[in-house]
């Protein structure tokens, strides 16, 4: 049994000496050895500073994560300064902590992965830096994980899901469709050509000043909107889905921000409502945009379904379609797209929410998926740099526009 015996504070800046301490801390007692592999995942690509333990089979031995979701929204965004500074200041605690409650001493990890791309540059820094003098003084292979290809993949951490399945990434910073054919082997079908739509929703919730309303003070603007949309009509605003003309995969839903925030002027004018009163039409417009999205998300994914099917890049039965990321959380886009399933004969499957978000146990699982297969496993970490900026496997997206597939039209009685 292994035991931490010390509790280590929280360093602004973990030294080489502060990793020299806080390795020395661990106490190894013998006992049952570990049988299979063990992969420390490490993840700080973003607002969150999130590790775990997590072993070949499956099992999470042990997790940690540290938000800074609250500390963001009193900004109104992320300031990656400050999103550095926290992720400095809480990495070792996080790491420790995910060590600590898995009681797997560090010199038993077969290897540690940690996201080194894409992500805010600086965040990103903090993770990789960590990292490489863990990997260092620990003597242990170092496996470099691509955020997307870790949420991707989490689905075969929770079930038995074989390759190829198709997979679609929505949350506040992500928007895409891609195959997934291997455990390194992608093709992005399609992404968005501007923001994603938890973005939009937030910002759409922002603009409703939705942090006021009773119901909603603590939720994140996209499931504000879910919440108030139940008690909304969809109908009593004619938004249209984007796109509509462009047949391929991709996704915009910038256009459906500027139309919301075109709305709620007007309705502001209509009502004599001041900016940052609550709208009595909030509820309608809720629904209308969350509708739109549902439609235009669930379209995409239809014609992304279709594509691989004709290309014989899916099986032509019992394909699964994954949905990931914050998002993908939503109830009503989760039914739209259980519309598109059904008369694809796909089966939609949703990683639980917590392994939607960004989490320390999709990056250990991608290691050891990588560690399994073989792949992208270093013993040498020299000349490895972070990519705030790195696409998603081949990009086929053109080609699929080229394919211009009609894609039927479907109720959507959500
Ligand atoms: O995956 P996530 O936690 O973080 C990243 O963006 O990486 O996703 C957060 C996003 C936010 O934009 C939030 O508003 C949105 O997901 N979100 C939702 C729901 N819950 C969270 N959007 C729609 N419906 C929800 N229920
Ligand atoms: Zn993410």
């Amino acid at each position: 049994m292994l035991i931490l015996n010390k509790t280590v504070r929280v360093f602004s800046k973990p030294s080489k000496r502060k990793i020299y301490e806080f390795l020395g801390s661990f106490t190894f007692h013998p006992g049952k050895p570990f049988l299979h592999k063990l992969v420390l995942g490490i993840e700080t690509s973003c607002d969150d500073t999130a590790a775990a333990v997590v072993d070949e089979t499956g099992n999470v031995l042990g997790e940690a994560i540290h938000s800074q979701t609250e500390v963001h929204l009193k900004t109104g965004g992320i300031i990656p300064p400050v999103a550095q500074r926290l992720h400095r200041e809480n990495i070792q605690q996080i790491v420790q902590e995910a060590l600590c409650a898995s009681r797997v001493s560090p010199s038993e990890l077969s290897a540690i992965a940690t996201t080194i791309k894409p992500g805010l540059a600086l965040s990103l820094g903090v993770g990789l830096s960590y990292s490489l003098q863990l990997v260092d003084q620990l003597k242990k292979p170092f496996i470099p994980i691509h955020h997307m290809e870790a949420h991707a993949l989490t689905i075969r951490l929770t079930n038995n899901v074989e390759f190829p399945f198709l997979v679609l990434l929505i949350s506040g910073g992500h928007c895409l469709l891609a195959l997934v054919q291997g455990v390194s082997d992608f093709l992005l079908l399609g992404k968005s050509l501007d923001i994603a739509p938890g973005d939009m929703f937030d910002k759409v919730a922002r603009r409703l000043c939705l942090r006021k309303h009773p119901e909603c003070s603590t939720m994140s603007g996209g499931k504000a909107i879910e919440h108030l949309a139940k008690q909304g009509n969809k109908l009593h605003f004619d938004l249209k889905p984007p796109m509509q003309h462009a047949r391929n995969c991709d996704f915009s839903f910038s256009g459906l921000q500027n139309v919301a925030d075109k709305i709620i002027k007007q309705k502001e004018k209509e009502e004599g409502t001041e900016t940052g009163q609550i709208l009595s039409s909030a509820a309608d417009i809720a629904a209308a945009v969350q509708h739109t999205t549902a439609c235009h998300i669930a379209r995409r994914t239809h014609r992304a379904v279709l594509f691989c099917q004709q290309r014989g890049l899916l099986p032509q039965t019992n394909a699964v379609l994954v949905a990931s990321g914050g998002v993908a959380s939503n109830l009503y886009i989760r039914k739209a797209l259980e519309i598109v399933t059904s008369v694809t004969q796909c089966t939609l499957l949703c990683p639980p929410p917590r392994l939607c978000t960004d989490n320390g146990v999709m990056i250990a699982w991608n290691g050891i998926e990588r560690l399994r297969a073989g792949l992208g496993v270093l013993h040498n970490t020299e000349g490895i740099r972070y990519e705030p900026k790195c696409p998603l496997g081949v990009d086929i997206s053109k080609e699929v526009g080229e394919a211009a597939i009609k894609v039927p039209r479907l109720k959507m009685k959500i």
